[in-house]
C-alpha cells in the first residue's frame, strides 16, 4: 500500500496510488475523451469570466452557471453527459479504500490544466445533502505536472495548507473534511513523467450524490 499522509482529519494524501503504467491508462483515456465528442470544453462562471481550466463531465454534468448536475450540458453545448465508465467508478472506490473511507461515485469531473492553469478557492458542496451530511468523500486523481493544491478551513479566510499533488497521486478528502475549501494555485510546468503523450495535467474527482 502506498504512504497516507495526513492534511487534515479526514483528508488524506496517497502520494504514487497509481502504478506508472496505470497513470499512462489514465492519460490515454484522458486524452481520448477530451478530445471526442462531446470533449473538452472551457467552463463560463457565473460571474461571466472563463475558467482557467479545460473540462469534461462523466456521469452527470456539472453547470458552472446553476452549479447543479444535470444530463445534458447545458451551459455549453446541450450536449448529452458522456457516462461515467465501471471501472475508473471502481478505480475511485479502491483509492477511497486505501484511506479508509467509502464510496460508490456517480460523477467525475475531469480537468485539463495546462501551464497558467489554476482553479480558484470553492467548497464541493453541489452533491446531494444526504452525502455531505455523510462525508461520503471526494476522491481526487493526479496526472502529468505537479499541482500546488491549497486545502484551508470552513470558510475563505482560515490558514491553508499547500499539498503537492504529483503525477499518480491521490487526494481523499471526506468525513470531517468534506467541505474544507481547496484550490489549485499553480501547475508546475514540465514537472510530469515523461511518455504520458501529453503536457499540462489531468486532475480527476469522483463524487457521489450528483443524481
Ligand atoms: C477541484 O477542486 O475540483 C479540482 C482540484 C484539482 O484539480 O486538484
Ligand atoms: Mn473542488
Amino acid at each position: 500500500m502506498s504512504s497516507r499522509i495526513e492534511v487534515y482529519p479526514d483528508a488524506l494524501h496517497l502520494p504514487a496510488v497509481l502504478a506508472p503504467g496505470e497513470q499512462r491508462r489514465l492519460a490515454a483515456r484522458c486524452l481520448a475523451i477530451g478530445r471526442g465528442p462531446a470533449g473538452w470544453y472551457v467552463p463560463r462562471v457565473r460571474g461571466g469570466g472563463l475558467m482557467r481550466v479545460r473540462m469534461v463531465c462523466l456521469g452527470r454534468h456539472w453547470n458552472a452557471r446553476t452549479y447543479r448536475y444535470e444530463a445534458v450540458r447545458g451551459d455549453h453545448d446541450g450536449r448529452a453527459v458522456l457516462p461515467l465508465p465501471a471501472d475508473l467508478a471502481e478505480l475511485a472506490a479502491r483509492v477511497a479504500a486505501a484511506a479508509g473511507m467509502r464510496i460508490e461515485p456517480d460523477v467525475c469531473i475531469l480537468n485539463y490544466y495546462e501551464a497558467g492553469g489554476r482553479m480558484g478557492l470553492h467548497q464541493d458542496k453541489d452533491e446531494r445533502p444526504e452525502t455531505l451530511d455523510a462525508g461520503v468523500p471526494i476522491v481526487s486523481l493526479s496526472i502529468g505536472d505537479t499541482a500546488r493544491f491549497v486545502m484551508g478551513g470552513f470558510t475563505r479566510r482560515e490558514p491553508k495548507t499547500v499539498v503537492r499533488l504529483a503525477s499518480g497521486d491521490g487526494l481523499v478528502f471526506g468525513g470531517r473534511s468534506r467541505l474544507r475549501y481547496h484550490g489549485v494555485a499553480s501547475i508546475l510546468p514540465g514537472t510530469g513523467p515523461s511518455g504520458h503523450g501529453f503536457t499540462g495535467r489531468f486532475n480527476l474527482t469522483f463524487r457521489q450524490g450528483a443524481t
